[in-house]
């Protein structure tokens, strides 16, 4: 019989239905090696978590993560809170064995990452940090594609994640609703929320990033927090553009902003070999366009290949070629690829030591553009 696996998930908001959700699907698409149970939600909200209980087939709900934590009974914790409270709970849950898997960008800031990556690693238990990206078939097929060789030697890799919500002036800071917004809460702005995942896929497909040189910006200086009712100085970055240099020799281009009016969540990418180029775009994310060289020139050019074929990167679970998935797919490939490895004694990539090099660009990148200089970047 397949062992059971009590899962304790901490924070039922956005990501808290993804992994819940991932978990729901995952024994039904991959022949995983144990049973997950949805033992006990948490969150700040009694009626809200007893709500996500019942919906999403929790067995209990509590409204204190240390609750969680404690349970002998839970054997993953997963953290799906605001960025300021995982540092707090995922030591907690390391000091208590259990096996971790939490939402990005791994922690507030560096000191806090690397306390992190003692904790699970002085007590052993296996980690994973949710940089979901890279579980999206086309974004995987991408770095296969790269290890292959096929684009030979890499000269430019372009990112961008471009969104258009805090526009207004009107929209608060602080609180459940836009903790985003609060440094307090978040401990960057795009650099940390949306930068991180870049950075995350970049690194993983081309190396490790060794300087950075940055810019950000702060279009609303001032804004109402919902916890005080004062308007207070927004501490944020509105938007992060940063070159930077990759360990391979490749240079890389990145922007991020939240405010680019008409884009909601545009994710791209490309990257420039020698002998092909790829492009992947998150508005259309089964899809990824390969130019190679090598065609016969009358044939050459971009093409779009749609990812759906079964030997491509996850696509035998799903359906049958020609049909599509989606963005909560990344999150069902991240638990199947995380049990599988839990299962043989595995770490499964990125942890939180991976994702602490991720953190030491974040911090470069955000140093840079305090003092206006090229800046260093930590090695893990
Ligand atoms: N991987 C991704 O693509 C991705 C996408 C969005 C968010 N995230 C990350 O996931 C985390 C959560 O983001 P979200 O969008 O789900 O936020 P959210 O605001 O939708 O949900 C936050 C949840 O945290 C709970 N919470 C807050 N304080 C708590 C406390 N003290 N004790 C217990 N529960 C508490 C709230 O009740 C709420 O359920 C963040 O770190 C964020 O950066 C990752």
């Amino acid at each position: 019989m397949t062992k059971k696996l009590n899962i304790g998930l901490i924070g039922y908001g956005f990501m808290g239905r993804t992994h819940s959700n991932a978990y729901h699907k995952v024994k039904h698409f991959f022949d995983i090696p144990y049973d997950p149970v949805l033992q006990v939600v948490c969150g700040l909200v009694e009626e809200e978590a007893k709500a996500f209980a019942e919906k999403w087939e929790y067995k209990s709900y509590v409204t204190d993560w240390h609750k969680v934590v404690e349970d002998e009974n839970i054997d993953v914790v997963e953290i799906c809170v605001p960025n300021n409270l995982h540092a707090e709970i995922a030591i907690a849950a390391a000091r208590a064995g259990k096996t971790i898997c939490c939402e990005k960008p791994l922690a507030l800031n560096v000191p806090q990452a690397e306390e992190m990556v003692k904790a699970v690693e002085e007590a052993g238990v296996p980690n994973l940090v949710s940089f979901n990206y890279r579980r999206v078939p086309a974004v995987t097929l991408a770095k296969q594609l790269i290890d292959e060789g096929r684009l030979g030697k890499i000269f430019h890799y372009r990112a961008n994640f471009l969104q258009d919500w805090t526009i207004s002036a009107n929209v608060p800071q602080g609180g459940m609703a836009t903790w985003r917004l609060d440094i307090k809460a978040a401990g960057s702005g795009v650099t940390g929320d949306l930068l991180a995942h870049c950075i995350d896929t970049a690194m993983w497909q081309n190396g490790p990033i060794t300087d950075v040189c940055a810019m950000t910006e702060t279009f609303i200086k001032e804004r109402m927090h919902t916890e005080t009712g004062k308007v207070e100085p927004v501490g944020i970055d509105d938007a992060c553009t940063f070159f930077c240099h990759f360990d391979n020799g490749s240079l890389g281009n990145f922007e991020s902003t939240r405010y680019a009016r008409g884009h909601k969540a545009l994710y791209t990418f490309e990257i420039n070999g020698e002998k092909a180029s790829i492009a992947w775009d998150l508005h259309d994310l089964h899809r990824l366009s390969y130019f190679d060289h090598s065609d016969d020139s009358i044939v050459r050019g971009w093409r779009s290949i749609h990812v759906t074929d079964s030997d491509m990167p996850y696509m035998d679970k799903w359906w049958v070629p020609g049909l599509q998935i989606g963005y909560e797919h990344a999150f069902v490939h991240q638990v199947a690829d995380f049990l599988q490895n839990l299962a043989e004694g595995k770490p499964t990539s990125p942890d939180f030591r991976e994702a602490l090099a991720t953190q030491y660009v974040c911090d470069a990148v955000l140093t840079s553009a305090k003092n206006k200089k090229w800046e260093t970047v930590k090695k893990p």
